[in-house]
């Protein structure tokens, strides 16, 4: 750094994007001249080893001082093979095939020239209108903590400078998933108390796992955008939680400090961001336009640039780019693993373990094989949704569709019966948005009585339908809000015409939210929830149907019964007036025209074998720091196949000196079960699983009542009470 003149300083403070997939509403301009003139510290959108080598050496061979660039990139859920999207991931609760995929990213990211990427997303959500529930991890702060750190490790894993590992980013900080309304990109206002235990854990998960880089969300906090957040980005970040990597915005999101009235204008945008302790600006470019002036008008200091400087390079050095910048540049390496047949396999197994199965009436599920299939619906044939809004740099044509994947599951043993019933959306305006972001989404002219009819007729000549039905992927991401959580277009009319012809209806969802399921819940015989389930989601969802893999994946996120339950979680607080179930009961928390029950709890799904909880044993009853309990609970398959049951864990704290939710998960273990077979499962319980941030924000437990919950959802559970003493 002594080498390095404040001009060079400031542009290894700057992150450009190259032209492709701008997922903003500027785009870097003159990004060779600018490498070359030390004004660029890192490149995203750039990958393949060819493109990389190219700008890499730009930098090393044209510039002054020959500082390597980072190249980043939006890698989260694979990279070329691709894996389901982060909600359906969660909803596997399998810590091991969660680390694994980010494994594999990293493996086929780093072979393609990229060495960062802007991954794991763990804002908590609790609102399926934003957009971006899609890439989260869901509601739940304990279980978005243990996913954070197997991200984390899958994608850095022990040596930063090992070529097969990236440097991690952990988003967005923070608190961008409590968006007002559900509206992307909007306000965020709340308590310390449930910022602390709500919402920020897996950041800090992420980062006590080591996570190297950190990105700034785009929403402002109790007034104070988060780009420009002192007490987020230096108070919080560094003194307390110690975190020492480098910290970069959102793209653009320095300069949107100016729209959100924070600052007058983009100097003053700059200033507020570096002095808050942000170190690298996503393609805005106010740092470089205006971070000297500043300097020189001793708004920032020297030591402000040189300590985010530093957290730049030293990032560079723990990649080991001083040593070899081209290290992660590397055709042979690309050749061997990108798509490999091992991925792919991976990429199957971790889509089936992330398929919910809704409901299963009269085991309609799995499918008689050798019945004659009506295959209907927007979705049956579809590849390019089933890799989802943010599948970076995978190729939607690899995928294999639900009729391919079925076709090949039944070979000649089942007659399928193909009409596409409706269009996935009718309103115009949607679909133009949509296919104007690579939507490819084609439209059906024919008029939508008319599509029905075709597919009611096909219906009929089938034993039973399958019904393949949902969101484009374009609906779900960001800048992706919906109003309406309903199925769109005419796709509920075609689901009542088919149900109306008497055949079984099984209902294949891919989508990338909680949807209102009403009706589908009520009148369909079968419902698997598929999200969506990248490269090899066709195959997997055969595999689930026709039960060469039995479903044990759980929600992590509630389904409400209509929109106006919004927000609904299962971790919430009892009220002085709990409703209970009582209709006459006037004066209760309620509603008047729905109950308060969702339509599918958290950690809820089914499986095509059933499971018998015993009672809770304990092995105690009090607990304290010297002395920890163990819940003892032994589950038993009851049903005709082998299964896995995620075996879930909650606590409840009966009175405390600020009120605790209803609930909360604390554990979970995911066993698997033969048919008949049984096991007993042993969690032990300490005081840190009591503990909890009081009115002056200190983490500690408080004397007193508990309940433990165990089950197989947030709602059914097996209970036991026990004690804590200091
Ligand atoms: C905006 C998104 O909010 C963020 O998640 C992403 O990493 C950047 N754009 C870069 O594409």
């Amino acid at each position: 750094m002594s080498l390095m003149t404040l001009d060079e300083k400031i542009g290894q403070l700057n992150l450009v994007g190259i032209g492709f997939d701008v997922t903003g509403p500027i785009v870097s301009e003159n990004v060779e001249e600018k490498i070359k003139q030390g004004q660029v510290g890192a490149v995203f959108n750039t990958f393949t080893p060819h493109a990389v080598r190219k700008l890499q050496k730009k930098a090393i061979k044209e510039s002054r001082l020959g500082i390597p660039l980072l190249f980043g990139y939006d890698v989260i859920h694979g990279h070329k093979t691709i894996f389901p999207m982060p909600i359906a991931l969660a909803s596997t609760w399998d810590m091991d095939a969660i680390e694994q995929t980010a494994r594999i990213s990293a493996i086929e990211a780093s072979a393609d020239g990229l060495n960062w990427v802007f991954s794991p997303m763990v804002d908590i959500c609790r609102d399926p209108r934003w957009g971006r529930i899609a890439e989260s991890a869901g509601e739940d702060a304990w279980l978005g903590s243990q996913i954070a750190k197997a991200m984390v490790r899958g994608y850095q894993g022990s040596d930063l400078s090992d070529t097969s590992t990236v440097m991690a980013c952990v988003k967005h900080f923070a608190m961008y998933g409590a968006a007002e309304a559900g509206r992307d990109y909007n306000t965020t206002d709340m308590s310390l108390q449930r910022m602390h235990q709500e919402y920020l854990p897996p950041y800090k998960a992420a980062i006590d796992e080591g996570v190297a880089s950190v990105m700034t969300s785009f929403n402002e906090i109790n007034g104070i955008p988060a780009t420009g957040n002192p007490w987020l980005l230096k108070d919080l970040l560094r003194a307390q939680w110690n975190f020492n990597g480098m910290v970069v915005t959102d793209y653009t999101s320095i300069n949107e400090m100016v729209p959100h009235g924070f600052v007058a204008n983009d100097a003053e945008a700059a200033v507020s961001a570096i002095n808050a302790g942000v170190d690298m600006d996503m393609v805005g470019e106010a740092f470089l336009n205006h971070l000297k002036d500043a300097v020189n008008s001793r708004l920032v200091s020297v030591e402000t640039i040189n300590l985010a400087c530093r957290n730049i390079l030293e990032a560079k050095y723990k990649l080991g780019l001083f040593d070899d910048p081209y290290k992660y540049a590397n055709d042979q390496r690309a050749f061997a693993h990108i798509l490999s047949e091992q991925f792919i396999k991976a990429s199957r197994d971790i889509a089936c373990k992330s398929i919910v199965l809704l409901k299963n009436d009269k085991q309609t599920l799995p499918l008689n094989a050798d019945k004659s299939i009506a295959l209907i619906g927007p979705l049956a044939k579809n590849k390019r949704d089933l890799i989802g809004n943010w599948s970076a740099a995978g190729d939607w044509k690899q995928a294999i569709s639900v009729e391919e994947g079925l076709r090949t599951a039944l070979g000649n043993k089942a007659k399928i019966n193909y009409a596409k019933g409706a269009n996935i959306a009718t309103n115009e305006q949607m679909l133009r948005r949509l296919n104007q972001h690579g939507g490819n989404i084609e439209i059906d002219d024919r008029p939508s009585h008319q599509m029905i009819s075709e597919a009611v007729k096909v219906a009929k000549q089938s034993n039973l339908i399958v019904a393949v039905v949902g969101e484009s992927q374009g609906m779900s991401g960001e800048a992706a809000s919906r109003s309406s959580i309903t199925l769109p277009g005419k796709q509920q009319d075609l689901l009542k015409a088919l149900k109306a012809t008497g055949k079984p209806l099984i209902i294949v969802l891919m989508n990338g939210r909680p949807l209102d399921l009403q009706w589908e819940n009520e009148y369909a015989d079968a419902i698997i929830e598929t999200w969506y389930g990248g490269t090899q989601a066709g195959n997997a969802i055969a595999d689930v149907l026709t039960g060469k893999y039995n479903p044990s994946a759980k929600l992590t996120v509630t389904f409400p019964k209509n929109i106006g339950q919004i927000p609904i979680f299962y971790n919430h607080k009892n009220t002085g007036r709990p409703y209970s179930g009582v209709w006459q009961d006037k004066y209760k928390s309620r509603y008047m025209d729905v109950d308060n029950e969702p339509l599918y709890p958290f950690g809820y799904g089914l499986s095509y074998t059933s499971y018998q909880y015993s009672p809770i044993r304990l092995s105690d009853t009090i607990v304290s720091p010297n002395q920890t309990i163990n819940a003892y609970i032994t589950i038993r398959n009851t049903g005709a196949f082998d299964g896995e049951e995620v075996v879930q864990l909650y606590i409840r704290d009966k009175v405390a000196s600020i009120t605790r939710p209803v609930k909360e998960l604390k554990n979970f273990k995911k066993v698997f079960l033969k048919s008949g077979e049984s096991k007993e499962i042993d969690f032990e319980i300490n005081v840190d699983d009591l503990s909890f941030y009081n009115n002056d924000l200190l983490y500690d437990y408080e004397e007193g009542q508990f309940e433990l919950f165990i089950g197989t959802n947030s709602r059914d559970n097996k209970n036991a009470a026990f004690s804590a003493i200091k």
